[in-house]
């Protein structure tokens, strides 16, 4: 049966002024995940949000909470996460060897979440290798981690088919893929036919005139191009 794209808005984009609000508006227009941008002004330069945010959100929404973890010592921060509410936690591979992404997945899952790897845009596929057939999702980074608002790094597309297909290759059918960085109404539609499960969206939602209908107006060139990618396979 035909899944559709989801939608994981990206809490760095919205008021955090209003960011109760914000978080109702997304789940009402249809989001499927609220993507949560952690920075520890290390791996990135920019600093974000953290635990105590994700406890506060937990409670007050029905979404997937997709903790993207961009810092150097996730080894260390997972517990936190886990215990703050995380669903689905992304791990960078830039910062763990072999040995340190086999661990980061074990002990997602051991808490009985959904374990992410997530990749910049320079870092090859290969590196999700010592974990793919154990993944849940992996994050295909169409801008350099750091700040929302980016445009999309063309070429990402060709890098989310690869992981599918390494994923497939290693017998893994259920894990999907998300994009993050630059994605839009125009960019979503290339990802998406490339084999995207999962957008996230920053400014291309918080910022829009009207978010909500902006949110389904991505989902919807999405699917109406992975469908199109979906149906050209089969002939
Ligand atoms: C960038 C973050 C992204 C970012 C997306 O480091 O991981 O999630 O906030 O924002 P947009 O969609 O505006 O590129
Ligand atoms: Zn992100």
């Amino acid at each position: 049966m035909y899944q559709p794209v989801k939608i994981a808005p990206s809490l760095l984009s919205a008021d955090f002024m209003r960011l109760g609000e914000e978080v109702a508006m997304i789940e009402a227009a249809g989001a499927g995940f609220v993507h949560i941008d952690v920075m520890d002004g290390h791996f990135v330069p920019n600093l974000t949000m953290g635990v105590p945010l994700l406890k506060s959100l937990k409670p007050a929404t029905s979404l997937v909470c997709d903790v993207h973890l961009m810092i150097d010592n996730p080894l260390d921060e997972i517990p936190w996460f886990i215990e703050a509410g995380a669903d689905l936690v992304n791990v960078h591979a830039e910062v763990l060897d072999d040995d340190g992404l086999v661990r980061a997945v074990a002990m997602i899952h051991e808490a009985g979440k959904m374990a992410a790897v997530a990749l910049k845009p320079k870092t090859p596929v290969s590196a999700l290798a010592p974990v793919i057939d154990q993944l849940d999702m992996a994050l295909v980074m169409s801008v350099e981690p750091g700040f929302s608002g980016q445009s999309y790094i063309a070429g990402s597309d060709r890098k989310v088919a690869e992981a599918v297909a390494m994923a497939r290759a290693a017998g893994n059918e259920r894990m999907l893929i998300q994009v993050d960085g630059g994605i839009g109404e125009a960019t979503a539609p290339l990802v998406a036919a490339a084999g995207a499960d999962v957008l996230v969206c920053g400014n291309a939602v918080f910022k829009a005139p009207d978010p909500a209908a902006a949110l389904q107006a991505v989902q919807a060139a999405a699917d109406v191009a992975r469908l199109a990618a979906l149906a050209g396979g089969e002939a």
